[in-house]
């Protein structure tokens, strides 16, 4: 017998009595996605410009990764890292060498990923670096965001992300973002293992660092013997108009970590890496995950990286940035203050006559879903696929919402 479908209401409704209550969702209630687009259970259709956070860059379910999911789910998904897969020494071989870099570490979410660089990075500073036992530092940016575990949670200077979750990771620092005097202050300090940092602060709210920045924490970070870890988690993979966000200043980190798109939004894959030198602390034994670099994910992610490179996504998120940018500064100052974005990883700040949270909701009435990332700030980062036809479509929905405002 067919399942009685649920409305909006009651779906709202299911997650709030039955789930824990650590999300504040928008009040829109999907049950398909097809390149820029999701649609209700109402069948209201939605441009989706969050993108779950730019993990759908490749747009909702994308047919080849699709393709390649049911493909490999038939044949073997899950064999633990304890046996050898068809899959996994491919898959790495592809990232490397697209990426240039000696090894590849699987993981699943992004998070895990930041974890599995800290520890990376810790475990060099001992065998490496020289630094007394227990002594490692890790130098974070104010205003990072990469995820939820306690170690991230330590690092924030978010206190809706860390209060109440002490005690925290010792041996971690906090310094400005895209601060260089405050960099090369910190990593005087000889016991500094590593500065972890995105080229771009996604959550902050698309805080762009100044022009050169990424030049100079490369130069400092060589200078003082100290690995430089750069979370592309969200920058990375096309995001921003390059393959990684990195490259608009022509710089390699040391440890890089990729996360979200590396599936196009289809399962959770990480990935950390690195060349001999650094991945090299890492044996048998000292690092693991039961679904890191399963075949299903290795299947995935290859054919998501292939689908942005050959469908010349990125290419097509670096020429759309102007064209949303010059559609968003259309916006009467009175009511945008600032736009701001690279690629398709736009922000918008509303006047604080406005509130945030209010236009969300009329944008989804008008058939746009995003969120607000902190105060006044709405994220705008609609998935790669999107044409340049409905980028003018999906500008003009916030145009018209943010005119009907009055003042
Ligand atoms: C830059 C960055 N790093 C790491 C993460 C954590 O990823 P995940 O939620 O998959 O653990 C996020 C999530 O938003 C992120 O934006």
């Amino acid at each position: 017998m067919a399942q009685n479908k649920l409305s909006s209401e009651e779906i709202f409704a299911l997650e709030d009595k039955y789930g824990c209550r650590n999300y504040a969702p928008l009040q829109v209630a999907l049950t398909r996605g097809e390149g820029a687009f999701v649609w209700d259970v109402e069948g209201r259709r939605y441009y989706d410009f969050l993108s779950a956070y730019s993990a759908v860059n490749q747009g909702h379910c994308h047919p080849r990764i699709i393709k390649a999911l049911n493909e490999q789910a038939n044949k073997l998904t899950l064999v633990s890292r304890a046996f050898y897969s068809d899959q996994l020494g491919k898959y790495e071989k592809f990232m490397t060498q697209l990426l240039g870099y000696d090894r590849l570490l699987p993981m699943n979410t992004g998070v895990e990923g930041g974890e599995s660089a800290c520890k990376i990075a810790r475990k060099w500073g001992y065998e490496v670096k020289k630094i007394p036992q227990n002594q490692a530092k890790i130098i974070f940016a104010e205003g990072n965001f990469w995820g939820r575990t306690l170690a991230a949670v330590s690092s924030s200077s978010d206190p809706t992300c860390s209060d109440g979750f002490g005690p925290y990771m010792p041996c971690f620092e906090l310094i400005p973002y895209n601060d260089i005097p405050a960099l090369e202050k910190a990593l005087q300090d000889p016991n500094v293992a590593a500065f972890m940092v995105e080229p771009i602060q996604g959550e902050a709210g698309v805080v762009i660092p100044d022009t050169g920045y990424l030049q100079k924490v490369r130069a400092l970070c060589t200078k003082y013997n100290v690995l430089w870890i750069a979370d592309e988690v969200q920058t990375g993979l096309g995001r921003t108009g390059k393959l990684l966000a990195v490259e608009h200043e022509g710089v390699k980190p040391d440890i890089l970590i990729l996360g979200k798109a590396l599936s196009g939004g289809v399962l959770p894959v990480s990935a950390v890496l690195a060349n001999n030198n650094v991945m090299d602390v890492i044996k048998p034994g000292t690092h693991g995950s039961t679904y890191g670099g399963n075949p299903l994910a290795c299947a995935v992610a290859t054919e998501a990286i292939k689908v942005l490179l050959e469908e010349k996504l990125i290419e097509n998120a670096a020429r759309l940035e102007a064209v949303f940018r010059a559609e968003l500064e259309k916006i009467p100052k009175s009511k945008v203050n600032v736009v701001r974005g690279r690629g398709l990883m736009f922000a918008i700040v509303i006047d604080d006559s406005i509130p945030a949270y209010e236009v969300c909701k009329r944008l989804r009435d008008a058939g746009l879903i995003t969120k607000p990332t902190h105060g006044q700030t709405i994220r705008l980062a609609p998935p790669l696929v999107i044409t340049e036809q409905q980028i003018r479509e999906g500008a003009s929905i916030i145009q018209k919402v943010l005119e009907d405002f009055k003042k």
